[in-house]
C-alpha cells in the first residue's frame, strides 16, 4: 500500500513520531504490522519532558494478539516508567504501579470507581452537559467543538468530583494537557502546571479531611470516597490521595476530552450514523463501542520488559522499552473485519483495546461512559443535523490521545 507516497520499503518504525502518521497513524501501522514487533521507536511516556527528558529507543507492538499478551503479562511487563520516576513530574498511582502495590492500590480503588457508585453521578453530568452545551453551542454558526465543549466538560466533571470550585475548571484542563502532552507546551511551562496542580491538590486534600474530621459533608463524591474508603482495614494515606486526585485529572479529563471530539466526528463526518442514532437511541452502546476502536485515544502505551523474553520474532531483552500500540490492535485485519468502515453491528466490537486490557484496564471506563451517553442524548434531542463545516484538523503532536485539535461543525435545529 502507498501512503502519501511512502512505499512498503520507505517507512521505517521511527517515522511514527512524524506530525502526519500522528495525525493518521493507521495506515502507515499498516505498512509494518507484517515485520511487528520492530524496534528503534524513540517517544515519550506520559509526564515525562520533551526538551528535558531523553525518550528511550523501544520495540514496537502492532499486533492485535501481541500487544494483548504484552497487557496481559504483567510480570515480564513493567508498568513502571524510570523515565518518569526520573522527571520532575509526578508519577501516577496504578497506572506506573506493578503488582503488589498495584493489587493493594486496585482494590481500594475498584470500590471508589464501583460501578453503582458512578451511576449515582448521572444527574449531575446531565446538568453540567447541559449548561456546557447551552454556553458553547449555537445554530447554524459555526463552533469548534474541541476548542470548548470537549475541552470544558471532562474538566468541569472532575472540578465537581474533587469539589473544586467551578471556575478552576480552566486550570484542570491545562494540568492535563501539560501531563499528557496532547499540546505543543515548552517544558518551563509544563513544569509550572504540574507544580501548581500538585501544590494544588495538596492544600485541597488537607482542607477536604480537615472538614470531614469537623463532621461536615464537603462537596467533591470522587475525593470524599478516596478519604473514606477502607477495604479489609486499608485505607489510602494522604500523599496516595493526593496523587489519585493527579491522576485522576490527567487519566481522566485529557483522554474523554478527545473521546468526546472523537464521538462528534464521527456523527459530523458519518452522517448515516447520525441518521441512524436519531432513528435509534438503542444504538448508542453500538456506537460508543465502535468509537472506541475506530478512533481510540491512547494509541500507544509503553511497558518496561524485566526479563529477556521472546515476541514472534523479536528477542526482547531485560530493560528494554517496548511500545504497546492500543490504537494499531483496533485496526488489525485479523481480528477486526475491514477495520476502516464503521459498522454498527460488528460483533466483536466490545474486543476493542482502548481501554487497555488485563491489571490495567481502565478504571474511569463507568464514567467515560456516562459522558459519553449523556453528550450524544442531548445532541439527539436538541438537534437534527451535526455537519461538518472546513476541515477536521487532527493534532499532531502525540500519538498519547489520538484527536482533533480542531473540530469544526454546524448545529441544526429540530424543525
Ligand atoms: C474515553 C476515555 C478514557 C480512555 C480511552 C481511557 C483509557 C485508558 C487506558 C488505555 C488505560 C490502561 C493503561 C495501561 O494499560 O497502562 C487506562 C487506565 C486507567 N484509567 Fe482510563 N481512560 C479513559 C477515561 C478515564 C477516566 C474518566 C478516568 C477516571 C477519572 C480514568 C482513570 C484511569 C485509571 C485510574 C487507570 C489506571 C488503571 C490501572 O492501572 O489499574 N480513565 N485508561
Amino acid at each position: 500500500m502507498d501512503v502519501a507516497g511512502q512505499s512498503q520499503d520507505a517507512f521505517t518504525v521511527d517515522r511514527l513520531t512524524d506530525p502526519e502518521v500522528i495525525r493518521n497513524p493507521y495506515p502507515y501501522y499498516d505498512l509494518l504490522r507484517a515485520q511487528s514487533p520492530l524496534f528503534g521507536y524513540r517517544d515519550f511516556p506520559p509526564g515525562t519532558m520533551p526538551g528535558v527528558d531523553e525518550p528511550k529507543p523501544s520495540w514496537v507492538v502492532l499486533n492485535f494478539d501481541d500487544v494483548a499478551a504484552v497487557a496481559w503479562d504483567h510480570e515480564s511487563f513493567s508498568s513502571r516508567d524510570s523515565l518518569q520516576e526520573e522527571s520532575s513530574a509526578p508519577s501516577l498511582m496504578l497506572v506506573n504501579h506493578d503488582r503488589p502495590e498495584h493489587t493493594r492500590l486496585r482494590k481500594i480503588a475498584s470500590a471508589v470507581f464501583r460501578p453503582s457508585s458512578i451511576q449515582t453521578l448521572a444527574p449531575e453530568v446531565d446538568r453540567l452537559v447541559a449548561a456546557t452545551m447551552d454556553e458553547y453551542f449555537a445554530l447554524d454558526v459555526e463552533v469548534d467543538v474541541m476548542a470548548d465543549y470537549c475541552a470544558m466538560l471532562p474538566s468541569r466533571v472532575m472540578a465537581h468530583l474533587f469539589g473544586m470550585p467551578i471556575e478552576m475548571d480552566r486550570d484542570v484542563r491545562n494540568w492535563a494537557t501539560a501531563f499528557m502532552l496532547s499540546a505543543d507546551i515548552d517544558p518551563e511551562e509544563r513544569q509550572a502546571f504540574n507544580v501548581e496542580a500538585m501544590e494544588f491538590f495538596h492544600n485541597h486534600v488537607t482542607e477536604q479531611i480537615r472538614r470531614i474530621e469537623l463532621g461536615e459533608k464537603p462537596d467533591g463524591p470522587l475525593l470524599n470516597a478516596f478519604i473514606e474508603t477502607v477495604v479489609e482495614g486499608d485505607r489510602l494515606t494522604f500523599e496516595e490521595i493526593v496523587r489519585f486526585c493527579m491522576t485522576a485529572t490527567v487519566a481522566g479529563a485529557e483522554t474523554t476530552s478527545f473521546y468526546l471530539g472523537n464521538l462528534i466526528a464521527v456523527f459530523a463526518d458519518l452522517p448515516e450514523i447520525w441518521d441512524a442514532y436519531v432513528a435509534d437511541a438503542g444504538l448508542f452502546d453500538a456506537i460508543y463501542k465502535e468509537t472506541l476502536r475506530y478512533h481510540g485515544p491512547p494509541q500507544r502505551l509503553f511497558r518496561v520488559a524485566t526479563r529477556d523474553i521472546t515476541l514472534g520474532s523479536a528477542d526482547i531483552k531485560r530493560g528494554d522499552w517496548v511500545a504497546c500500540f492500543f490504537g494499531a490492535a483496533n485496526y488489525d485485519p485479523l481480528v477486526f473485519e475491514d477495520p476502516y468502515s464503521f459498522r454498527l453491528n460488528r460483533e466483536n466490537a466490545a474486543r476493542h483495546m482502548s481501554f487497555g486490557y488485563g491489571i490495567h484496564r481502565c478504571l474511569g471506563a463507568p464514567l467515560a461512559h456516562l459522558e459519553a451517553e449523556s453528550t450524544a442524548r442531548m445532541l439527539r434531542e436538541r438537534y437534527a443535523r451535526i455537519e461538518r463545516v472546513g476541515a477536521a484538523e487532527w493534532q499532531g503532536v502525540s500519538l498519547l490521545n489520538h484527536g482533533l485539535a480542531r473540530n469544526p461543525v454546524i448545529f441544526r435545529a429540530r424543525k
